[in-house]
């Protein structure tokens, strides 16, 4: 990804209409990874065109998956087996995705030959040892300098299953060991401080694969087949939170997000913006491909302040950066705590937004794992995205609701991710431009 594309949102609504939002990335990562690794040919529907998606898609390539794209949002995966991928003379380019390199490092533990794992800038900076410590506990040989990527997975280890407490909540970490676990003797059981998203665990049950699990801990053994499977991808709640908070801030406003993915341990931005007092309805609940889905309306309401509750904080993780926008225009204060993980994704997102909204006029209080967001008005002004998708977007939304526009430098990340969002917004009424 190259050149630089800077954004301006300028104040906008009231926000209308109905907002159909990309695939769920979590759920398209690990479609990609487990058809790869099954018997047969798999089907892939909703799958995200992201980046970061894309990116899994041709690191599966080259590892000899053969990946077909009949239509956008949809891939045939031909499986190669669990043991029937092959060495690549070329790195693994992960790009800005943390998920695919994580979960990768995992995978990739168990194979005959050697790989390497890069990423962009960004992920360049990514703590790895959460990953690569647990793996080679498990006899993983993985080489890595000052825990940065890049990861030198050298193949031909045998590895064994282990018992292992993850020291904090994470469902990539999570993943990485139990993918290593498919390839490991006897019994890998991983235990989390608090439960994570379980994606991972409900895909690999849907392929075939014996694994018991519960929320916050998940245990399953090597020597069994992966079968071919379809899956149905969700619309992504995180990119549909954007849009919750969008039409929640800007005075008038009534969205509609058909068919959004509704896993528990991804939803604590709804009841956050709950207990703020918006007015957010979940209408036509249904499974799909196993997974809770609904129709979300979301009208305008009066937000106030809270203290959020730390139970909420792993099931909102990638809402942050829309939750502090939210914070800036409500009544009060917005008290977060528990949150240090938010400093090592794409960017450190407490700073991140901590700045920005303090550019635009708003006191935050920063805290070395949370922050305190006194509710004002928002000044229009210049922030820095710092390649951080999520910021990016988050700062789209201010802009509705500031006094005048906000520039967002650095926005060409959001196609990692939400791939069409400034079409998607202006749809329903932002003022979202290229800024030049
Ligand atoms: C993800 C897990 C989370 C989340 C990321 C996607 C996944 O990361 O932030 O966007 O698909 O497993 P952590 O495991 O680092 O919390």
């Amino acid at each position: 990804m190259s050149g630089r594309l800077d954004w301006r949102s300028g104040p906008a609504g009231p926000l209308r209409g109905s907002v159909g939002v990309p695939g769920d990335k979590s759920v398209s990562h690990r479609a990609l990874m487990f058809g790869a690794l099954a018997d047969g040919v798999s089907h892939i529907r909703g799958f995200l065109e992201g980046e970061d998606t894309r990116a899994t898609a041709a690191v599966l390539q080259q590892l000899g998956v053969r990946i077909d794209t009949p239509a956008e949002g949809e891939r045939v995966v031909h499986g190669v087996g669990l043991h029937g991928l092959r060495a690549s003379a070329q790195a693994l380019d992960c790009g800005n995705a943390g998920t695919g390199m994580r979960l990768l490092a995992g995978l990739l533990a168990g194979q005959a030959f050697d790989s390497t794992l890069v990423g962009d800038a960004s992920l360049s900076k990514r703590p790895m040892r959460r990953v690569t410590d647990p793996l080679a506990a498990m006899g993983a040989r993985i080489d890595i300098q000052d825990g940065l990527p890049p990861l030198v997975v050298r193949g031909g280890q045998r590895l064994h299953g282990i018992r292992y407490e993850l020291p904090v909540a994470s469902a990539q970490v999570k993943s990485a060991l139990l993918l290593a676990g498919l390839y490991a003797e006897g019994e890998t059981e991983v235990i989390e401080p608090h439960p994570t998203r379980d994606y991972t665990e409900r895909m690999l049950a849907a392929f075939g694969w014996p694994i018991a699990f519960e929320p916050g801990r998940a245990r399953l053994s090597g020597g069994h087949v992966l079968r071919a499977t379809d899956v149905d991808v969700p619309a992504d709640f995180s990119s549909a939170a954007f849009f919750l908070v969008a039409a929640s801030i800007v005075p008038g406003s009534e969205l509609r997000l058909p068919a959004v993915g509704l896993n528990p341990r991804r939803t604590g931005l709804l009841e956050a913006l709950r207990l703020m007092g918006a007015d957010i309805r979940i209408e036509n609940p249904r499974a799909s491909g196993g997974e809770p889905v609904a129709d979300l309306l979301v009208r305008h309401a009066p937000l106030h302040g809270v203290e959020l509750p730390e139970a909420l904080v792993p099931d909102m993780i990638d809402e942050f950066p829309a939750l502090f926008v939210a914070a800036a225009v409500a009544k009060g204060n917005i008290v977060i705590r528990g949150a240090a993980e938010l400093r090592v994704k794409e960017s450190d997102r407490l700073a991140t937004m901590a700045t920005g909204l303090r550019a635009l006029g708003i006191t935050v209080d920063e805290t070395p794992d949370g922050a305190t967001i006194h509710g004002g008005t928002l000044a229009g002004g210049t922030v820095e995205s710092l390649t951080d998708h999520r910021i990016a977007m988050s700062f789209a939304v201010a802009g509705l609701v500031a006094q005048a526009p906000v520039r967002i430098n650095d926005c060409r990340h959001v196609a990692t991710s939400f791939p069409g969002f400034m079409e998607l917004a202006n749809g329903c009424g932002f003022d979202l431009t290229v800024s030049v």
